[in-house]
């Protein structure tokens, strides 16, 4: 019955917690790569989840993506938070314009009634482009509010599907795999044991500024995924992971 079926996604949550040193571990029942409404569930727990740590004054950064498009969905309109600072974690990284971070911070600090920034810097430019457009003024103080962000909600992703959705070429796509990747997030890609084997040039937070932040909140569900967010969890300890029942049972069976 349901009740030993909760009990059962709270062993799991349990013996992923113990596995990965994870801080926290959230199960949502079903698998998000078999329906979409189990998404939209993994949203409002992670909703829940950041209200739940959430004080007045702090800055929360978000990265972009289908799963964190959920997250202000899933937030009921709040108040009390007007000195909260909403920030995308990191510039833009090739996504449609509605799974933006940029989209995402300012939809979920509508949602809290809070404050946002934005920060506009295209991916993969040059290194004098990229030198001169992070020391304009009004960038360079939104990219210092972002690297001094106390909670972070951000999406993992399969390596070669985020290559693509990003438009990086075959040949890059290729030199990607050929490392090893099976996981992204943030803009850098990491192989089965957490290593970091490839980066897009973007402005923002850094995966290496994440031991600085009270908060890591990393939202990610589908079976499919269950590599990805074993590579990430590998990386980063410790993580706060909120993931659905499929990917769940996949974590503990890779090896
Ligand atoms: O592009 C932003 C991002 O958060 C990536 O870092 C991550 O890999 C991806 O989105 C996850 O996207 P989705 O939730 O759509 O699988």
């Amino acid at each position: 019955n349901f009740v030993y079926f909760l009990k059962g996604l709270s062993f799991i949550a349990e013996r992923i917690k113990e596995k990965f040193e994870c801080e926290d571990v959230l199960i949502i029942p079903g698998n998000s790569d078999r329906d979409e409404t189990v998404k939209k569930q993994l949203g409002r727990e992670a909703a829940s989840y950041l209200r739940s740590c959430l004080k007045n004054g702090d800055v929360i950064a978000v990265t972009g993506g289908t799963t964190m498009a959920q997250v202000p969905k899933g937030m009921p309109n709040l108040t009390g938070y007007e000195d909260v600072v909403v920030v995308p974690a990191r510039g833009g990284l090739g996504e449609r314009v509605e799974l933006q971070a940029n989209t995402i911070a300012a939809e979920l600090a509508g949602r809290l009634g809070a404050q946002y920034r934005l920060l506009y810097v295209p991916d993969n430019l040059g290194p004098e482009a990229m030198e001169s457009i992070v020391n304009e003024p009004g960038i360079k103080e939104v990219i210092a509010l972002i690297r001094r962000a106390d909670i972070v909600v951000h999406g993992i992703g399969g390596a070669e599907e985020m290559a693509r959705r990003r438009g990086l070429s075959e040949s890059e796509i290729r030199r990607i795999l050929e490392n090893g990747a099976v996981a992204e997030a943030f803009g850098f890609y990491f192989d089965h044991e957490g290593r970091i084997v490839y980066s897009t040039t973007s402005a923002g937070l850094s995966v290496k500024d994440l031991k600085n932040i009270r908060k890591v909140i990393a939202i990610a569900g589908g079976s499919g995924k269950a590599p990805a967010i074993r590579a990430f969890l590998k990386y980063h300890r410790p993580t706060i992971l909120i993931t659905d029942e499929g990917a769940a049972k996949k974590l503990l069976e890779i090896e």
